[in-house]
């Protein structure tokens, strides 16, 4: 569905992805893996045509995107929620969630998608005419999905979902996910909680320092030596 091929980024002079290269299929879940600073977001930002790219090619169902627009990548489907949530703190659950709506497509549907929302995550119909600001940290994030989902996304890539959250409420906003995947939508959960990403992904990608360490699928990953040791402390 999604294919980046050797790509190459840099801020300024400082390049921070080398020759990265990553596939995402239809109908499954990829993590993309790796500590702070390995180049993660700045891979997706890259996918979502807010980093251009010094050299390589990004396409999406075989067309080439790599040279496309914020609105015109989101318009194809590729939606992203970005790392810290980015709500808008003085508007209401709801207002920020209608915020997800503005392509014409979406907008068409959006009584739907919105019913959609609040019956994935009831706490956010409770309390649509509270403020966002107001909310926990875990209704924040869901709040987060739910704008990404009113954009009627067919990849949804969701950056750092785990970031300051409770495990247990990570792993209840991981089993959401599935059930996302479960509808027909391809997900790619960009962390640095590779444990429980790998519980629920079907494939995973590594990052070390902008480059692709490891790959394969995520139940082969769990059991890899490097990756133990290097990020699971076993
Ligand atoms: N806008 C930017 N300008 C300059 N350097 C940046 C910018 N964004 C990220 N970086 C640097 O690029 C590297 C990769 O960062 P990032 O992609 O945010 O990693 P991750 O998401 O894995 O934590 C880091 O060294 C970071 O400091
Ligand atoms: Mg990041």
């Amino acid at each position: 569905m999604l294919k980046l091929e050797n790509i190459n980024l840099s801020y300024g002079e400082i390049q921070v992805l080398w020759d990265l290269s990553l596939e995402i299929p239809e109908g499954k879940i990829v993590a993309l893996l790796g500590a702070n600073a390995a180049g993660k977001s700045s891979t997706i930002n890259a996918i979502s045509g807010i980093n251009k790219t010094k050299s390589g090619a990004i396409s999406f169902h075989g067309k080439d995107i790599t040279k496309m627009a914020p609105h015109e990548i989101v318009d194809l489907g590729i939606v992203q929620v970005p790392e810290g949530r980015k709500l808008f703190n003085f508007m209401t659950i709801e207002e920020n969630l209608l915020l997800g709506a503005y392509s014409k497509r979406a907008r068409k549907n959006l009584k739907a998608n919105l019913r959609r929302v609040y019956d994935m995550f009831p706490i956010l119909e409770e309390r649509k005419s509270q403020l966002a600001g107001d909310m926990s940290g875990g209704q924040q994030q869901m709040c987060a999905i739910g704008r990404g989902l009113m954009s009627e996304p067919k990849l949804l890539i969701i950056d750092e979902l785990s970031l300051g959250l409770a495990p247990i409420l990570v792993q209840e906003l991981l089993r959401t996910l599935s059930s996302i995947k479960n509808e027909g939508i391809t997900i790619m959960l960009v962390e640095q909680n590779v444990k429980q990403s790998l519980a629920i992904a079907d494939f995973a990608y590594v990052l070390e320092n902008g480059r692709v360490a490891i790959e394969g699928e995520a139940k082969e990953l769990a059991e890899d030596p490097h990756l133990k040791k290097a990020y699971l402390g076993i």
